[in-house]
């Protein structure tokens, strides 16, 4: 949520900040905005709506200078408007700041400015911060480093901060809690950002700043202290994502293109994850065999498509741990009273490692003494650092707001996380570890197979894409594929789509069925113990008109029969058919949205990283 991004250097600051903003725009694209130092001080420009509202802006006027910091918004406090878009300035506009993240004692703050002289303009949390640093300035010894320490003593909640002051123009400063920061170190100056993709061209090594920290860049260098001013020597760590990782490389959007790389991303994930004899590795996992033996519980948290993801995840972990597997959302298991403790495994399933109620569940976890295990995508991310052991999904950066291949690769962390807690506790035979790898590793194939046959799906996505809802079932394994397809369908196209487990559906949605309701209905693998039960179900859609989209198994004339429309998808073990089988339903959004002209890579309202509640 919201993305921000700063330089310090001899050259130009815009066409950077620029460059770093339009990286960033899947953070929120509500209004964007960028302040610089030049010789008549700082100067702001702010445009609402998308980054090329601000680019217009800035080619009308233009603007040079540096430093500079910039802001793509996503709205939490206060409407998308221009005076509601960063950079926000105190009263003298001596001082400029971008913000991610929530002052929650902003009310109490301003209140006590405002009542001490200061002029408030806007609705959001953010404008306090240049106001309370401005008071501290007056108040305190005038140094502004002082100023903005005690400044931010005094403020709750999360922030990720760029701040300029034109009483030190040569200096750029940077602060974290709670909100990703990450600050920059290039040949040609030094950089913020809310993260790497966003100066991966500019800056080959980078400092991931920790919660209470504080970072003043200049054309020299780089400090970092404490909240407390105590100076900090930070570790300064390699980039190894490739430039072209953040471009779309001739696909038409970011989602398009993250579509089609998951048959690599998987095939890669897999080998990096077996030994050369081809048994379940997982080098990355560094919990004790011991501990894993005694666990009891595992309970999985996570948001969004990581939670479907997780679904899937306790219906494996289940079947092949014998562990007692649990899942809830970060939203709701933060305010729970979880009977959790030192013997349950905690797995925290997040593609950007930021995610607010993940981070909050995960420490919840932490204090009842649960070692903490997480999936995540992104090195150097708060979850990674603050987790016992990670799985790396290593998919690349995912740009596109709806996530898709950090989805299949957080399947198959799973399915490789099964096997090997399966086999260091005794539940699963060497010969059926060698059996599911062998069906793993026909996943990748499947997958490209799906690929192939995008214009097909599009014809499907064309004929059903105008209606005002759709509703996708599934049942056991796929019921998580189920409420994924739903989602991204809802996300992507704006059609209002349900998902639902199919056996489910006479108690309410049955009532929804006519002839104008698409019903897309997961019914892959014919000898599989749930499909009869599915194809039941597909029967109770059609005998009441319903229209049937079947994502179904390669030669299934069952299915044929029924389904007005058939997407078929390769042979796969059941417990493994969700990870080619979203992949269907992936296109199946995709081409609706196309069809109903949404923006596909930047849906309206969304976010790609929640770093609020
Ligand atoms: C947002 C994104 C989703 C994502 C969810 C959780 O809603 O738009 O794609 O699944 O956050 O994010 P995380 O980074 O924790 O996986």
């Amino acid at each position: 949520m919201c993305g921000i991004v700063g330089y310090v250097g001899q050259a130009d600051s815009v066409p950077i900040i620029l460059e770093g903003l339009k990286r960033l725009e899947y953070r929120g694209y509500d209004s964007a905005g960028v302040a610089v130092h030049n010789e008549g001080g700082l100067s702001v420009r702010k445009s609402v709506g998308r980054l090329t509202a601000l680019e217009e802006e800035l080619s009308e006027r233009p603007l040079r200078g540096q430093p500079g910091i910039g802001h793509t918004r996503w709205a939490t406090h206060g409407e998308p408007s221009g005076v509601n878009s960063h950079p926000h300035t105190d009263t003298s506009g001596g001082i400029a700041v971008v913000h991610n993240g929530i002052i929650e004692n902003y009310q109490e703050l301003s209140d006590a400015l405002e009542a001490d002289g200061h002029i408030f303009h806007s609705e959001t949390d953010t404008e306090v911060i240049p106001h309370l640093i401005e008071h501290e300035l007056k108040n305190g010894d005038g140094a502004f480093l002082d100023a903005l320490l005690t400044a931010l003593k005094k403020a709750t909640g999360a922030y990720a901060l760029g701040i300029l002051s034109s009483d030190e123009p040569d200096k750029l400063y940077a602060a974290r809690l709670g909100s990703p920061l990450i600050v920059g170190l290039g040949e040609e100056g030094y950089f913020i950002a809310s993260d790497v993709p966003a100066i991966i061209n500019r800056a080959r090594r980078v400092i991931y700043l920790e919660d209470g920290e504080i970072a003043v860049l200049s054309s020299n260098g780089v400090e970092v202290f404490k909240l407390d001013g105590t100076p900090v020597t930070p570790e300064i760590k390699d980039v190894d994502l490739k430039p072209e990782s953040a471009e779309r490389a001739g696909f038409e959007t970011f989602m398009l293109k993250e579509i089609h790389e998951q048959p690599r991303v998987l095939r890669a994930l897999l080998e990096k994850n077996l030994d050369d004899s081809g048994h379940i590795a997982m080098p990355e996992i560094s919990l004790d065999p011991n501990q894993i033996k005694k666990l009891r519980r595992v309970m999985i948290v996570s948001c969004g498509t990581a939670y479907h993801a997780a679904m899937y995840g306790r219906l494996l972990l289940e079947n092949m741990t014998g562990l007692a597997v649990e899942t809830d959302l970060g939203s709701e298991f933060r305010y729970r009273y979880p009977k959790i403790d030192r013997d349950t495994l905690f797995i925290a399933v997040s593609q950007s490692g930021e995610t607010a109620d993940t981070l909050a569940s995960m420490r919840l976890a932490r204090k009842k003494g649960c070692r903490i295990l997480s999936i995540c995508n992104v090195p150097g991310s708060t979850l990674v650092r603050e987790s016992d052991s990670v799985i790396f999904t290593d998919c690349g950066p995912e740009i596109g707001v709806a996530s898709t291949k950090a989805y299949t690769a957080q399947l198959l962390a799973f399915a490789l996380l099964s096997i090997y807690l399966g086999r260091v506790r005794g539940e699963l035979s060497e010969i059926n570890e060698a059996e599911f790898i062998r069906a793993l590793r026909r996943i990748p194939d499947a997958i490209h197979y799906v690929l192939e046959r995008s214009d097909l799906v599009q014809k499907i996505a064309d004929k059903h894409h105008d209606g005002p809802s759709a509703l996708y079932i599934g049942r056991r394994y796929n019921y998580p594929t189920a409420l994924e397809g739903a989602l991204k369908n809802k996300e992507i196209s704006y059609q209002h789509a349900e998902g639902y487990a199919a056996g489910e559906m006479k108690h309410g949605p049955i009532a929804l069925i006519n002839e104008y309701l698409p019903v897309v209905c997961i019914c892959t693998k014919t000898e599989d113990e749930v499909y009869e039960k599915m194809m039941s179900n597909i029967r109770e859609v059609e005998a009441r008109h319903g229209r049937i989209i079947a994502v179904a198994t390669d030669g299934d004339k069952t299915a044929d029969k029924i389904a007005e429309d058939i997407i078929y998808v390769p042979d796969t073990r059941e417990d493994l058919s969700p990870i080619v089988n979203v992949v269907a339903l992936q296109l199946l959004a995709y081409y609706a949205a196309q069809s109903r002209g949404t923006d596909i890579d930047k849906p309206r309202n969304l976010a790609k990283s929640v770093t609020v509640e």
